[in-house]
């Protein structure tokens, strides 16, 4: 049953980056395993403000790029390649977006120890758990089902993903 999942190389095509994914889903799943070990590790981090602040940080870093590769490209794409089921999987998605933003968005102005802040954290990672679990339970394995070139997708969204870290990486740098 299983089929196999490696791909023989092929000499035409170039040494591929560290860390690309096989497609899409791949990358989408990968980026999920990240931020669910992240927030281990803000439980993990107990009363460490500097440490949960530091998680926070690569949380929100993590989601926001996530969500924007998601929105721009991922997204249309499966709206248009499940047709008729894909308006109402997809506008509920949109939806989910919009509530982790705008916990990603207080978390962003916020400190450890101030009200609220555990309790935001939380909140978050129930409204990621929910979502990945309908991404990952209904959406995925529906486009998957479709002819979506999800290699090639998955190639432009990680290309993507790296320029959008390294925009997060020269904002850094200037906030010094
Ligand atoms: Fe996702
Ligand atoms: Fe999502």
């Amino acid at each position: 049953m299983p089929t196999p999942r490696e791909e023989t190389s092929s000499t035409s095509k170039a040494a591929k980056p560290a860390g690309k994914p096989e497609d899409a889903i791949k990358l989408l799943m990968n980026d999920h395993r990240e931020v669910e070990a992240l927030f281990k590790k803000f439980e993990a981090a107990k009363d460490d403000d500097s440490e949960k602040a530091d998680i926070v940080a690569q949380i929100c870093e993590a989601l926001t790029i996530h969500a924007e590769i998601e929105e721009e490209m991922f997204y249309p794409a499966a709206r248009e390649a499940l047709e008729e089921k894909g308006d109402e999987l997809v506008d509920e998605a949109e939806v989910e977006h919009e509530s982790i933003k705008n916990l990603v968005g207080q978390l962003e102005e916020a400190e450890p120890g101030e009200d609220h802040y555990d309790a935001r954290v939380k909140v978050l990672t129930e409204y990621v758990k929910h979502h990945v679990k309908e991404e990952e339970g209904e959406m995925f394995p529906k486009v998957r089902k479709t002819d979506l070139d999800l290699e090639q997708l998955g190639a432009e969204m990680f290309e993507r993903k790296n320029e959008l870290m390294a925009d997060e990486g020269e904002d850094e740098d200037d906030a010094g």
